[in-house]
């Protein structure tokens, strides 16, 4: 497995990589099981796999986790190598973003919406940052975590609207037994902070199940707020049931075969933020 830690490094490893099918999973490390199912999904389909690790500050804003951020390259390393991963990308700060950085990619609709209106900067940071390692590494398939919806149809929409030539694939969410989603920010949770947890997912399949048969929008809503805090240690930060292209909130259920409906939502446990989604 290949280290590269400087550009210069990766654009001699992929100006000599003559492949067609390059996958390509950025990540802020802290790796679980979830980025490993990236990993493998790449494995699958693409010739040769390359992971970034970045944990790029331009995405948190300044009263966020920044600086406690769960850094374990040494076991990511591990586990990259364990699943035969061609290259992993370790730029640094300083790499990424020189002292005169400038410019900048803005999605202007759905980024403006949930994730985006609760946290500040935090797609711009994104969409900069996968725009500049799409730049560099130049691969023919990229690969997104469910998990993180919004982040995925905003990657989508810039591969569309900049013309990338990169097949944007989505994975599936992978959860912890008790029905958490995985994330690298549950490191922050003892084990019954994780069961609490949970109730954000089955939440999310009580909005699912009551959208089959109820047509009151705003009803399912309360109920699965009540569910959630029935525990007065959580608070929502957002609860939403939208259109998957636009994150356009539903008034009513569409039973449109092509347009998915996205149940959605954000808690924090004791200060630490999670998100999770079901689609439908
Ligand atoms: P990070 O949180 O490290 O996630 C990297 C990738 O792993 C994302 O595509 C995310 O959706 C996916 N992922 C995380 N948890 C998952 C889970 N439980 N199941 C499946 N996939 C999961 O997302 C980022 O980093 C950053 O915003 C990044 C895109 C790297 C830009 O800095």
């Amino acid at each position: 497995m290949k280290i590269c830690k400087t550009i210069s490094e990766l654009i001699v490893w992929r100006n000599e990589s003559l492949t067609r099918n390059i996958g390509f999973i950025p990540t802020m490390g802290a790796l679980h099981q979830g980025h490993l199912s990236l990993v493998r999904q790449s494995k699958n389909t693409c010739q040769k796999t390359i992971v970034s690790i970045f944990v790029n500050k331009l995405q948190f804003s300044p009263e966020e986790d920044f600086d406690n951020y769960p850094r374990t390259l040494e076991a990511d390393l591990g586990a990259l190598k364990l699943l035969k991963v061609d290259v992993v990308f370790l730029p640094n700060k300083q790499e990424m973003y020189n002292e005169n950085f400038s410019v900048v990619v803005n999605e202007l609709k759905i980024a403006q919406k949930l994730e985006g209106a609760s946290r500040p900067g935090f797609f711009s940071g994104v969409t900069t940052v996968v725009s500049k390692l799409f730049n560099l590494v130049r691969p023919s398939h990229a690969f997104f975590g469910k998990k993180d919806i919004q982040q995925l149809v905003v990657i989508k929409k810039m591969v569309k609207d900049l013309n990338y030539n990169i097949n944007v694939v989505g994975c599936e969410t992978i959860r912890e037994s008790c029905g958490l989603a995985m994330s690298s920010r549950n490191k922050y949770l003892s084990n019954t902070e994780k069961e609490e947890a949970s109730i954000l997912y089955r939440a999310l399949k009580l909005g699912a199940q009551m959208l089959s048969d109820q047509t009151n929008i705003n009803h399912i809503k309360s109920k699965m707020e009540e569910l959630i805090i029935e525990n007065n240690k959580i608070k929502i930060d957002y609860l939403s049931i939208a259109q998957l292209n636009t994150f356009e909130e539903l008034e009513q259920p569409v039973y449109d075969k092509k347009c998915k409906t996205v149940i959605s939502g954000a808690i924090f446990l004791n200060n630490i933020r999670l998100i999770d989604n079901i689609l439908i």
